[in-house]
């Protein structure tokens, strides 16, 4: 810990462009506790196990101190006059008091009791892109019988065979034994089919993110489903609500985002509209402790905690590079903060073109003119330069 805080608060240029990126991050996720949209230990677990950050934002404010990071904030307004880069009402606070988000978030914390829930046995996944892929991965893993729907059966079978060359990564590694491998792909059944989703207790989707095909969906779910079956979503930018609407059963629709890559990131954001039920909630969250994960509650809100966070801190950097700044120093300053990736680096792992429309989604639905997304986030999208998937992004691959 000490050690990031040497190198963020370091008087050499690549500390200069942490802050110039980790600051507003900060601030961010500092207005967004004060909001009350998430809990102080919910906003800091997201950024740990979403994005494999070494240490959540508000501890992180916690540990460079409230009044170093409510200065470095102020000088950097009266640079670029940004009403983003003012600090939080709270943080400036904190910072006169000389007191920390840790404290703060004890003095509020409320009792919170679960209700119950119910026990998930079958599981059913509809998509076969990358994060459907590591859905079906993650259940199957955990002893969970997974039937998964995709349009084709080339498209099926390309689940199966994404999901074998990891288990065979694992074998390799000596963490699996083929026994081990033919149980997960035992467990596995593909379908072209929704009416295969008839007996499953949760369906899981993550198809693509356009609200009419979702909606088509959840009206087909809500026709094939067995009664008291979860119907949850993966989406990352559009409204729970609008999905449960689309269901005579909006109590069981919830948002499950989970995190790319799926098998690793540990992370998924259990989102509940407002008609969804305590009941549900606490059965998902259950489900994620059961397969490994760690889930964190948030509202039904664009960008949920971690893409609201972490979107504009990559766009930031975008902007940052088209000030002059060389993208290998900007992705070298971040990971000598322990970031995983560098911001380029996680852009062409994310997808540019996904990266583009969820900052795209979070300007329409803060308007925050300092987030507009970055030219050369558009220009590379517009080029076809998507990121690793299509061999070149930012970097090439
Ligand atoms: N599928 C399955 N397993 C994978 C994998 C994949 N695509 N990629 C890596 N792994 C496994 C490896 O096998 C290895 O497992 P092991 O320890 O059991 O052997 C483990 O992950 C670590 O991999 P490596 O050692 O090869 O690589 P790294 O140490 O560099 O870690 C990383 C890779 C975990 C991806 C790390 O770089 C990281 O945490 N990056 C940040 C990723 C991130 O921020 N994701 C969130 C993006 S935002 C999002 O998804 C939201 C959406 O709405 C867009």
């Amino acid at each position: 810990m000490q050690e990031i805080v040497d190198r963020v608060m370091a008087e050499d240029e690549a500390a200069g462009i942490a802050r110039r990126l980790l600051f507003p991050y900060l601030n961010h996720a500092a207005t967004m506790f004060e909001s009350g949209y998430a809990t102080k230990d919910d906003i800091d677990a997201a950024m740990r196990f979403g994005c494999g950050y070494p240490i959540g934002p508000l501890d992180l404010i916690d540990a460079l101190g409230a009044r170093a990071v409510a200065d470095g904030l102020a000088h950097l307004h009266d640079e670029t006059d940004d009403q983003l880069h003012v600090p939080a009402p709270l943080l400036g606070r904190l910072a006169a008091s000389e007191s920390t988000f840790a404290d703060e978030a004890a003095a509020s914390a409320t009792a919170d009791s679960p209700v119950g829930h119910h026990a998930v046995g079958k599981v059913g996944v509809v998509g076969t892109g990358t994060m459907a892929s590591g859905i079906v991965e993650v259940f199957a893993k955990a002893g969970h019988d997974v039937v998964y729907v995709g349009r084709t059966d080339e498209k099926a079978q390309a689940v199966q065979a994404r999901i074998e060359k990891n288990l065979d990564r694992a074998i390799a590694k000596g963490k699996l034994d083929e026994s081990g491998k033919s149980d997960v792909l035992d467990r596995l059944t593909a379908a072209t089919e929704r009416e295969a989703l008839g007996d499953v207790d949760i369906v899981v989707e993550a198809i693509a993110e356009d609200l009419d095909v979702k909606l088509q969906l959840f009206s087909d779910l809500d026709r094939i489903c067995k009664p008291g079956a979860i119907l949850a979503t993966t989406t990352s930018s559009l409204s729970i609500a609008d999905c449960a609407e689309a269901t005579s059963r909006p109590a069981d629709v919830i948002g499950m985002h989970f995190f790319n890559p799926a098998p690793v990131m540990k992370l998924v954001e259990v989102v509940t509209a407002d008609g969804t039920s305590r009941e549900v909630a606490d059965t998902v969250k259950s489900l994620c402790l059961d397969v490994g994960k760690h889930p964190v509650s948030c509202g039904d809100r664009a960008g949920f905690i971690v893409n609201a966070l972490l979107f504009p801190y990559l766009n930031d950097a975008v902007t940052l590079h088209e000030s002059g700044v060389p993208m290998g120093d900007i992705d070298e300053a971040l990971k000598a903060t322990r970031l995983p990736m560098g911001p380029f680096e996680l852009l062409d792992v994310v997808g540019n073109d996904v990266s583009l429309a969820i900052q795209r989604t979070l300007v329409s639905a803060f308007g925050h003119p300092g987030w507009q997304p970055a030219a050369s986030l558009e220009k590379v999208v517009a080029e076809g330069r998507l990121g690793r998937k299509t061999g070149e992004g930012f970097h090439t691959y």
